[in-house]
């Protein structure tokens, strides 16, 4: 029982997958989250951090930038504690990840899809300006607020390292802010150093292109600009997925084992998958699922 909807976020399963595989791969199913993604946990903190610090007073209207679930997440803690919301948002974004910020009665801004976020027409960058046009708001501003990786360190990192009675030795997760896998990489390393993290891009991104990014349409994940909420020293390695590679393997892990996830979880099950050759029998893989299938049906992947 939970005496709100904010404290019911967290504590999600961890389920095997790969069982053809020597060695144990789990999927931390965070699409059960109540707003769908991994992004409940950062936004949560990030708000309730806000609150506490008197910068986020009753009344005023919260204002982010989002690729959907983050502003999904910020619209239904808004919705939960009584903020207006407001979420730019790229025209890259599904419509099923637009029409439930929507649905949780937010404003939605759409603005065509950009190389980087520091482009001035970025979606982020028209969330700036509509901030600082509109008295009376916050903006939590996920992309530059290292309260975002610190949410993961205390939430998701105890979490997993819980779960695992301490035996993780691999963590694979998607980057966009870089949130996750810093701030859980750190929590894991400060317990055994030993434990190797990893983060997973899109291999058309700002990073991954040395600075020459190109279209691509993994939704959520991808280092498009020089994020202070990554932090590279817990990070072993970045591993690279194509679009074609994320979708083939969501294809086949609704149609095979059930697990019907969105594109940057096909990318980390996709990375797992290739990593875990390397992997010895008695290692434990965590990947992080960061929402689920259902909100992309309309891109035809499945
Ligand atoms: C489904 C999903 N996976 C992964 C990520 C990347 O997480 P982070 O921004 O913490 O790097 C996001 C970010 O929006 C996401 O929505």
């Amino acid at each position: 029982m939970y005496q709100n909807l904010i404290k019911s976020i967290g504590n999600t399963p961890l389920v095997k997958i790969f069982h053809e595989m020597p060695t144990q791969v789990f999927a931390k199913l965070e699409y059960l989250n109540p707003g769908g993604s991994v992004k409940d946990r950062s936004a949560s903190y990030m708000i309730e951090q806000a609150e506490k610090s008197g910068r986020l007073l009753p009344g005023m209207t919260i204002i982010d930038a989002s690729s959907g679930n983050q502003g999904i997440a910020m619209s239904m803690i808004g919705a939960a504690k009584g903020y207006p919301v407001i979420i730019c948002a790229s025209e890259k974004s599904s419509v099923e990840k637009i029409n439930t910020i929507k649905a949780y009665g937010a404003q939605v801004k759409l603005f065509p899809p950009t190389n980087t976020l520091e482009d001035p027409n970025s979606y982020h960058a028209q969330a700036v300006k509509l901030h600082k046009n509109t008295p009376n708001s916050f903006m939590p501003n996920q992309y530059y607020n290292i309260e975002n990786r610190h949410a993961h360190y205390h939430s998701l990192g105890a979490e997993i390292w819980k779960q695992t009675d301490g035996k993780i030795t691999h963590f694979f997760a998607g980057a966009g802010t870089g949130g996750t896998v810093s701030g859980v990489g750190t929590y894991l390393k400060e317990k055994n150093p030993s434990i190797k993290v990893f983060a997973i891009d899109s291999n058309h991104s700002y990073r991954a292109t040395n600075g020459n990014p190109k279209p691509y349409c993994l939704e959520g994940m991808g280092i498009d600009f020089t994020s202070p909420v990554l932090d590279e020293n817990v990070i072993n390695e970045f591993l690279e997925v194509s679009d074609t590679q994320g979708i083939t393997m969501l294809q086949y892990l609704a149609r095979n084992t059930g697990l019907l996830i969105g594109p940057s979880s096909g990318a980390v099950a996709h990375a797992a998958h290739s990593y875990a050759n390397r992997m010895k029998p008695n290692d434990l893989a965590v990947a992080i699922f960061g929402d689920s299938g259902r909100a992309y049906l309309s891109k035809n992947w499945y």
